[in-house]
């Protein structure tokens, strides 16, 4: 029996490393566990090592982060390469800007990929982006006419309280609206400020303004459409500077302020409290996230990389 089995093999040319490779693969997907955090948002996912993936395992994580919006890893040995390889997995990543560092500091960029998310000063100069603040809820970087659909952060150093980070279901968010204000919206855009960073500060190159309606940065449809799995989920962005194009100034306010009030449904929120090792990814299209303020004596590092749409066609 077993001479026509490798007869049979042999004539189709597989090797004994590819039935191996198929049966670890089998194993890798066998093992891995989606544990739901909340009803249909935000999930687990057990028993599998991120920096050794397979690809029927990665197709089957793909699946869950657009079914559930969140995953969450835990106990995962990453460095800066293996987060990008990772990463990378789900689309082309944002390359960290450098067109205001000098020869020096690119020097010291070990990869342009993963960008420190830190309140860590190095004589006197901040290691990472957005330092202590809090984070009021957005999803990132709304501003450009096409955002990245994923972000992927790796707990390094956690600090002992405060830095938490939390995840809203919009898709939840917009099933909530009362009828009447989901009909209001339908066909009306927002304006997304570009001028400010997460934590309220004005990015390099940009001026101050004192009017919404001065905000610069690319207007989008209240409700959005998902692209892979066609829901439609509520697209705030971001409360501060937000401008609904077409209504008279203290209309849009009002109508933004009952929107909010919609936007982080109490079922349907995930919180993370960071410990090392932990690896979050996120679906921009599908939810709001924030975060707590970080007390200025405690280290805290995260690395993040952004996941940008791929190109179609
Ligand atoms: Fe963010």
């Amino acid at each position: 029996m077993w001479r026509s089995v490798w007869a049979r093999l042999a004539s189709q040319r597989i090797t004994i490393t590819d039935v191996l490779e198929a049966v670890d693969s089998l194993k890798t997907v066998d093992a891995l566990k989606i544990v739901p955090i909340c009803e249909g948002f935000g999930a687990d996912v057990q028993g599998v090592n991120l920096a050794a993936l397979a690809d029927d395992a990665f197709r089957a994580i793909y699946e869950a982060w657009l079914t559930y919006g969140v995953l969450r890893f835990k106990g995962q040995s990453l460095d800066k390469d293996s987060l990008q390889t990772f990463s990378q997995r789900f689309g082309p990543l944002e390359e960290m800007p450098t067109g205001r560092m000098s020869a020096a500091q690119k020097a010291k960029i070990d990869n342009l990929y993963v960008t420190p998310i830190s309140n860590i000063k190095v004589a006197g100069k901040p290691i990472g982006g957005l330092g202590d603040a809090e984070a009021t809820w957005h999803s990132d970087m709304t501003y450009i006419e096409t955002p990245p659909p994923a972000s992927v952060l790796l707990g390094v150093e956690i600090p002992q309280n405060g830095g938490d980070t939390f995840f809203a279901d919009q898709r939840a968010a917009l099933a909530w609206l009362p009828q009447a204000l989901r009909e209001r919206i339908t066909g009306l855009t927002i304006k997304h400020n570009a001028a400010h960073d997460s934590v309220g500060n004005l990015r390099p190159g940009f001026d101050a303004f004192d009017d919404v309606r001065d905000a610069p940065g690319a207007i989008h449809s209240m409700v959005r459409v998902h692209n892979e799995t066609g829901e439609e989920c509520l697209y705030l962005g971001r409360r501060e500077w937000a401008y609904v194009p077409g209504l008279p100034l203290e209309e849009s306010e009002a109508l933004l302020d009952d929107l909010w009030a919609y936007a982080t449904p109490v079922d349907y929120v995930v919180e993370q409290n960071w410990t090392p090792g932990d690896v979050i990814i996120w679906d921009n299209r599908r939810c709001l996230h924030k975060r707590t303020s970080i007390d200025p004596s405690q280290r805290r590092l995260l690395l993040r990389c952004q996941v940008l749409a791929r190109v179609s066609g």
